[in-house]
């Protein structure tokens, strides 16, 4: 690993995701002793702001999305002292000079270069650097999703940022690989020794991946309608989780030997046919109805027009390699759903052989991993024991192995996930970052499955909000045997 950059670069420094996220995370890290000496950030946008200016917007973006005792004067103005902004419009050739200018004697300490913009600006911001002579091979770029809305779209958009840059200094960001329960997937997998040789398709009946939201549009309607839940959420997010579930385990922790683990899961994902999308898919869309007990509208009104975006994805999915085999791994996505609530559930398959109950009626049931990423963290293991009692046949209970990580690392602030990802993208450690090859083959999935919806006709059934979408979701599932684990 190289030294960290001395410069963190930001586009789109006035959106909501800089607000939100990446200004309070710069501040977790420099609280916390984590930015290099001689650390700078410049932040730039469309708007004209002083440095002033941006720097007091940014301290009331910190009053408001930092955690409540979090936030303290002193390291504030700490952080206030090491932003300056500068106005930069991709294909002004003057603002570029200018940002060069803020950047003189810095770029052989290191830049670290993050996109948080819309994807059509990537490559003009990326161009406008090189033609400012500000890249050099100590220069990372960082890019927000979506990268692309199809494969095609996607190649464009990673031709133009890798004409300019190796691949080894490009940072996809898919948030969910900050997120310390995503990757403490790995640690759950190969840091113990009783997981792995289960792990596939002789003890494992099938896997169920929720990522659920209670939250509707908010207010990001240009973004998201056209786009739909397979894009926002199954194309990056839930396939990253189920890379990490399904890849074999890699040599050692370092970003070829993980990612390369990851791909060659991805690429093994059954495509989808127009025959597969009609009972392997479901689309829904949420209509008016209640969440948490509050009113909410449906996702047409709040629109103000008729659309056919999904907001709620399920599928059934088919690994097609040795370790999984006939397992189906079962994903579903939503917006205006019950519960804010992502989990993995790993179904076991029954014993061979029960000694229990000849007649039936002993209560065996099959062993269920539940990981829960958010809101709450634990891991549960339902076991059988058996019922205290005289009774001459034995009656099985499941109960629970739970481990509360919340409760085990209490006293530990839970870190946000891009804390962990700008630290990562300084240090130049690519391992929670996507690669190419990730990201194509995680299009190509999708894209079989928007091509079948095309030629079958397939269109978003309605759903309540408050509900796990469609009825159709329900038997989705059903119809093998299964039920979600609502
Ligand atoms: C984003 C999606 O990538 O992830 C949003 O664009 C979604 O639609 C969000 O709400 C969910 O992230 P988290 O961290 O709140 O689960």
């Amino acid at each position: 690993m190289t030294e960290p950059s001395a410069t963190f670069l930001l586009f789109g420094a006035t959106g909501d995701l800089a607000h939100r996220m990446i200004f309070p995370s710069l501040y977790n890290l420099l609280a916390d002793g984590l930015l290099p000496d001689d650390f700078l950030i410049i932040a730039s946008g469309r708007s004209e702001f002083t440095d002033e200016e941006f720097r007091a917007d940014i301290d009331k973006a910190l009053r408001k999305f930092l955690a409540a005792d979090r936030y303290d004067a002193e390291i504030a103005e700490r952080l206030r002292a090491i932003i300056v902004y500068q106005p930069v419009e991709a294909g002004n050739a003057a603002q570029f000079k200018a940002l060069g200018e803020r950047l003189d004697g810095r770029l052989d300490k290191g830049v670290s270069v993050y996109l948080s913009t819309p994807p059509s600006l990537f490559a003009p911001t990326a161009q406008g650097l090189a033609e400012a002579g500000l890249i050099t091979p100590k220069t990372r770029i960082a890019m927000e999703k979506p990268i692309g809305k199809d494969l095609a779209s996607s190649k464009e958009v990673n031709d133009g940022i890798g004409a300019l840059f190796a691949e080894e200094q490009i940072f996809r960001v898919d948030h969910y690989l900050g997120k310390e329960t995503v990757q403490n997937l790995l640690a759950l997998r190969f840091g113990n020794v009783m997981f792995e040789p289960l792990w596939n398709a002789t003890a494992i009946d099938h896997v169920q991946i929720t990522v659920g939201e209670t939250v509707g549009l908010e207010g990001r309607v240009s973004y998201y309608d056209g786009v739909g839940a397979l894009r926002d959420m199954v194309q990056n997010h839930v396939l990253q989780i189920l890379s990490i579930i399904a890849m074999e385990p890699p040599a050692r922790m370092d970003p070829t030997a993980v990612r390369d683990e990851k791909v060659k899961a991805l690429r093994s994902l059954r495509p989808m046919t127009a025959e597969t999308v009609k009972t392997h898919s479901v689309r829904g869309q949420y209509t008016p109805g209640a969440v948490g007990g509050q009113i909410v509208t449906g996702y047409a009104d709040e629109l103000g027009k008729p659309s056919e975006t999904e907001t709620f994805v399920a599928l059934k999915a088919h690994i097609d390699n040795w370790r999984w085999q006939g397992v189906p791994f079962y994903l579903r996505t939503g917006k205006r759903l019950p519960a804010r609530q992502s989990e993995i559930l790993i179904q076991f398959k029954p014993v061979r052989h029960s000694i229990f109950g000849r007649n039936g009626g002993s209560g065996l049931e099959p062993n269920t991993l539940i990981i829960r990423l958010q809101p709450e963290e634990y891991i549960r293991l339902l076991i059988m024991s058996k019922r205290p009692g005289l009774e001459r046949e034995v009656h099985l209970e499941e109960v629970t192995l739970d481990v509360s990580l919340t409760a085990a690392f209490a006293g530990q602030r839970r870190r946000i996930a891009y804390e962990r990802l700008i630290l990562d993208l300084l240090a130049g450690d690519a391992t929670l970052f996507v690669r190419r090859d990730e990201v194509e083959a995680q299009w190509t999935w999708i894209d079989s499955i928007i091509d079948g919806w095309k030629e079958a006709g397939v269109k978003p059934s309605p759903y309540s909000s408050g509900n796990w979408g469609p009825s159709s979701a329900i038997a989705l599932i059903e119809r093998d045997g299964a039920s979600w684990n609502d």
